[in-house]
């Protein structure tokens, strides 16, 4: 009998669950793929570059996305001739690369990072995607949530740095921003989370080189950033250039369909990076761009950038029986789904006459330079020289001191330098500057004009030196194998400490440069990485104290490019450094043939990084203290709650950023030294203090153990509160 009745509710589930009605898009996907020849099924797959140069292909049913175009003219020349003209009228979708804002340019992602402010840097993605969206754009290639731990990789800047938490936070609030509450919304932009995966860890920190990371490491630190961008709801993912362990990301079907697909139900579109398909014959992955195509269709792929394979191929591989229609019909329905879902096919054309409404709007600067604040890092401070209070007039010098151009940073396609607030634009209203660039680029290593910063600091109070990296020398296929500031930047800032006045260095970068030759040169650094539109205004405020840097490092300093890939949640190892290991000046001659130190460290360069990871100073100080826990013994589905004290005894008011680091002691595989759990950004005046919490369930604590299952395991945990990754006392608790 209980048999019978389990079957019949068996019966009943299935019954209601068929009936059930169906999601309303997924209908009208089912609908208009029914209506779809193979062809025009193709056709939605095929992304082509340009917008008139698409026309044709789009009045054809033969483009189904658009990138690198921003006229609003001419977007919606294609969407006519792919609404009016194609048989079925399945609207396109217009895409670009709005990494860190359209016209109004925020600090680069990593200066977003280094904020610690997932409210501010969702804000931002908002700002980006309601300009973007009133020029046509309903698609960006961003976040970028690739861990990187090497600098050399020029890709560091489009990035969250090496942390998996941080990482996660950053990218899930700019997919957050980018599609808003309603993706029906016109101004929604769909985000798309890249580079799918371990792009990153590129060895060597060479663009485009092949990666080797074993599945618990993919697990546990490549791929958590991209689940929670799929769980912040993204709607698309871009597939990987690179290769791991000789498996190109476009062609891997364990990644793109077994992980992505079945294991987090990730709904969203798959389309490729420029050509990745076609780069797996270059790879020595696939025959020819037929194969590349074959390959990429069933490791998952949906729509392909510009390789043309699978608009040259899919319908003969079908016929050859090497690609199911089966498996066309899937793309067709992650692309269709994602054109339902945002609102293309209701409203597909684009209002010309509002394009650039909301360009530069107060709001937005005023949002811009706010991120631009927060994401300045003070590195060093010597006597307090900053803020330049009493300082009338200062000799304002550096290549990047007016260079409204590459002040905006990498991937800024839509950057108008005009509207840039340079620093010597900015701090004309504040000083007496006397303005001497004395170098014609970052890159010029003549000394000639050294000379006039001698002459010219004679009249100033202080000497403000703007250096770093031009734009160019970040992002894309940019990586670098000496870190250190280019051509004569550094006499520079040395021929500023000769003139005996204070000097400040401020460095606009797109990575973590190794400037520590030029610290001792200067009595304080300001890291700003590129600031966007409003680095100028945002400098100054900070140089005048009008506001107190708060940035932290979102990436390890290091001392030397040689001592990179490094990071601070990293494996103890076998044979830690604890720091009084013998350095290279210390072996005598003919020194006999012992190891050393025996230990983890470079005898050049030392034993640590410059600066640690979540390092940065403030014109005030605070101390974290009484950092205790509600018990000291959890079980696997409780929560530790973490009390600390955070007190401002200094002189003026400040942001720290706390942070909760934790490590899990044994574990059934090595467990990083530290790992970053959370972090507050905490507001206070000079002499207040704050008693404030940190909720950490102890679900969290999971990972990918020896047997390759995610769980908690028991056993003794540490924890810190503090602020930066090296500081702090640990507080032990156990997990039962
Ligand atoms: C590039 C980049 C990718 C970008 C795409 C479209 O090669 O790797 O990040 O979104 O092409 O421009």
């Amino acid at each position: 009998m209980r048999k019978l009745f389990n079957i019949a509710l068996g019966l009943l589930c299935l019954c209601a669950a068929s009936c059930a009605p169906k999601d309303p898009i997924e209908k009208k996907v089912d609908d208009l793929l029914s209506k779809m020849t193979l062809r025009e099924k193709i056709g939605q797959m095929n992304q082509l570059s340009g917008g008139y140069s698409s026309i044709e292909a789009a009045a054809k049913g033969e483009c189904g996305s658009i990138l690198n175009c921003v006229d609003p003219v001419e977007i919606n020349a294609v969407q006519k001739a792919a609404v009016e003209q194609s048989r079925l009228g399945i609207p396109v979708i217009a895409s670009r690369d709005v990494i860190h804002g359209f016209h109004t340019v925020f600090p680069i992602p990593l200066g977003q990072a280094a904020t610690f402010d997932p409210e501010l840097v969702e804000k931002g993605a908002r700002i980006a995607a309601i300009e973007a969206t009133s020029y046509g754009i309903k698609w960006t290639f961003s976040p970028m949530l690739d861990i990187a731990r090497d600098s050399r990789w020029g890709r560091v800047a489009e990035g969250s740095g090496e942390d998996v938490y941080l990482d996660a936070t950053m990218g899930a609030a700019m997919v957050r921003g980018y599609q808003g509450a309603d993706t029906q919304d016109p101004t929604s932009m769909a985000a798309c989370i890249k580079h799918f995966v371990g792009y990153g860890a590129a060895e060597g920190g060479r663009d485009y080189n092949g990666v080797s990371i074993p599945e618990r490491s993919l697990r546990n630190t490549y791929l958590p950033a991209f689940k929670a961008g799929v769980d912040a709801g993204a709607l698309t993912l871009m597939t990987s250039f690179n290769e791991n362990d000789g498996i190109p990301s476009t062609g891997n079907k364990w990644l793109l369909t077994d992980v992505l697909r079945n294991e987090w139900g990730f709904d969203g579109m798959v389309v490729t990076d420029w050509n990745s398909a076609g780069e797996m014959i270059a790879h020595g992955f696939a025959k020819d761009l037929k194969h590349s195509a074959e390959l990429s269709l069933n490791a998952g792929v949906d729509m392909d950038m510009m390789s043309f394979g699978f608009i040259a191929h899919l319908e003969e591989l079908v016929k050859e029986g090497k690609v199911s229609e089966k498996d066309i019909d899937r793309a067709v329905r992650n692309i269709l789904r994602l054109k339902f879902r945002m609102g293309l096919f209701e409203n597909p054309y684009v209002d010309e006459q509002k394009a650039g409404a909301m360009d530069y709007a107060p709001e937005h600067l005023a949002a811009a330079k706010q991120a631009a604040l927060e994401s300045a890092i003070l590195l060093k401070n010597d006597e307090n020289i900053l803020p330049l209070t009493n300082k009338k007039t200062i000799l304002l010098c550096g290549p990047l001191a007016d260079n409204p151009y590459d002040q905006m940073g990498t991937w800024t396609f839509d950057g108008q330098k005009e509207h840039t607030v340079t620093p010597l634009a900015a701090l004309q209203k504040d000083f007496n500057v006397i303005y001497e660039p004395v170098l014609a680029s970052t890159r010029d290593l003549s000394t000639a004009n050294l000379g006039k910063v001698r002459a010219a600091a004679s009249r100033a109070d202080a000497v403000v030196v703007v250096v770093g990296e031009e734009a160019i020398m970040s992002g894309e296929a940019h990586s670098m194998s000496d870190l250190r500031l280019k051509g004569a930047q550094s006499q520079l800032i040395e021929a500023a400490r000769q003139t005996g006045k204070p000097v400040v260095a401020v460095i606009m970068a797109g990575r973590e440069l190794t400037i520590g030759g030029d610290l001792k040169n200067c009595d304080a650094m300001l890291y700003c990485f590129h600031p966007g539109t409003m680095g100028g205004e945002a400098l100054a405020d900070l140089l005048t104290g009008r506001e107190t840097p708060s940035g932290k490092l979102p990436m390890t300093m290091l001392v030397e490019a040689g001592q990179a890939p490094f990071y601070y949640n990293h494996n103890r190892g076998g044979r830690p450094c604890n720091g009084t290991e013998t350095l290279l000046a210390d072996i005598p001659l003919q020194a006999g043939q012992t190891s050393l130190g025996n230990t983890t460290y470079y005898l050049d360069s030392g034993y640590g990084p410059l600066f640690p990871f979540g390092y940065g100073l403030s014109y005030t100080e605070f101390e974290i203290k009484n950092v205790k826990l509600d018990k000291n013994s959890y079980g696997k589905d409780e929560t530790v709650k973490i009390s600390y004290d955070i007190a401002n005894v200094g002189k003026v008011k400040g942001t720290e950023v706390a942070q909760l680091y934790v490590h899990d002691v044994v574990g059934s595989v090595a467990r990083p030294v530290k790992e970053l759990k959370r972090f507050a950004r905490v507001t206070l005046e000079p002499g207040e203090t704050k008693t404030l919490t940190f909720e950490l369930p102890v679900a969290e604590l999971a990972f990918y153990g020896l047997d390759m299952t995610c769980k908690v395991e028991s056993g003794d945990f540490k924890l810190w509160v503090s602020n930066d990754s090296a500081s702090g006392e640990p507080v032990d608790f156990e997990v039962r």
